[in-house]
């Protein structure tokens, strides 16, 4: 059985106090409740709160990650987070090219391929965000818009047999906005980049070591209409992540 892939990005949301309040709050649930069988539970804090955070949850069967990487190894680049350092602290996974780094910050989709190869040199699981905004959906050009992140992203990437990726699929026009895409829509997307990773990647790797997970306002109430179909692999959850009680539903629909 394929491991269903729940991710909480809490991006820049919290203070210190309430990251490690929610996080020591779920490894007591986890504790009393149990996380269902093949779920893969993983949360993403901001980078200050990874030590901190790597001491609370070790040993609880919740993985960490983090929401970001240099595109750089060791060196003079100031600011930056190396892959290597997020290993010391216990990442095994990095979000990478979410889109309000790639809107905000206007990261390109070459600095996206220079993270996702230093985060799997590293071996470490990249979590590679690409999606269309709602302009590009207006224009016809999602699936041009998410081909290009693809093969961009992933050129001369190698994902070799110990490791894995995983490519999510978000929506920038549905991120935050309450209202997640229709699950018919998801599916079929899913269909297209498996299609679009087939010829990056051996048929084997990919079905064996490449999950395609969905994100954009996933919450409790939709989380099962897409995690029902054999096409999504996960979730990437932002601001139904933040809570134990919004949380919680999600981890064990
Ligand atoms: P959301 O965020 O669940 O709040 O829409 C998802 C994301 O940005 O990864």
């Amino acid at each position: 059985m394929k491991n269903v892939y729940i991710i909480a990005n809490w991006k820049m949301q919290q203070s210190p106090e309430q990251a490690q309040q929610v996080a020591k709050d779920l490894v007591k649930k986890v504790k009393k409740d149990k996380i269902k069988r093949g779920r893969e539970v993983v949360i993403c804090p901001t980078f200050t709160e990874l030590p901190a955070l790597s001491k609370i949850l070790k040993g609880n069967q919740i993985g960490l990650g983090a929401q970001d990487v240099a595109e750089e190894d060791y060196s003079a680049f100031t600011g930056g987070v190396s892959a290597a350092g997020l290993k010391y602290y216990d990442c095994e996974y990095v979000i990478v090219g979410h889109s309000e780094r790639r809107t905000y910050l206007h990261e390109t989709n070459q600095q996206v391929n220079k993270k996702i190869k230093l985060v799997l040199k590293s071996n470490l699981i990249p979590i590679v965000c690409i999606g269309e905004t709602f302009e590009e959906r207006q224009a016809g050009q999602k699936e041009a818009v998410l081909m290009e992140q693809l093969a961009e992203g992933l050129s001369g990437v190698w994902v070799h047999e110990n490791q894995k990726m995983l490519i999510a699929y978000e929506p920038v026009w549905v991120i935050g906005s309450g209202q997640a895409v229709d699950p018919d829509e998801a599916e079929r997307t899913h269909a297209a980049i498996r299609r679009a990773l087939l010829e990056h990647l051996p048929a084997k790797i990919v079905s064996d070591n490449i999950g395609i997970i969905y994100g954009g306002s996933v919450n409790s109430l939709n989380v099962k209409d897409f995690l029902d179909r054999p096409s999504i692999d996960g979730v990437l959850v932002g601001g139904a992540s933040l809570t134990l009680d919004k949380f919680w539903p999600i981890i064990n629909y």
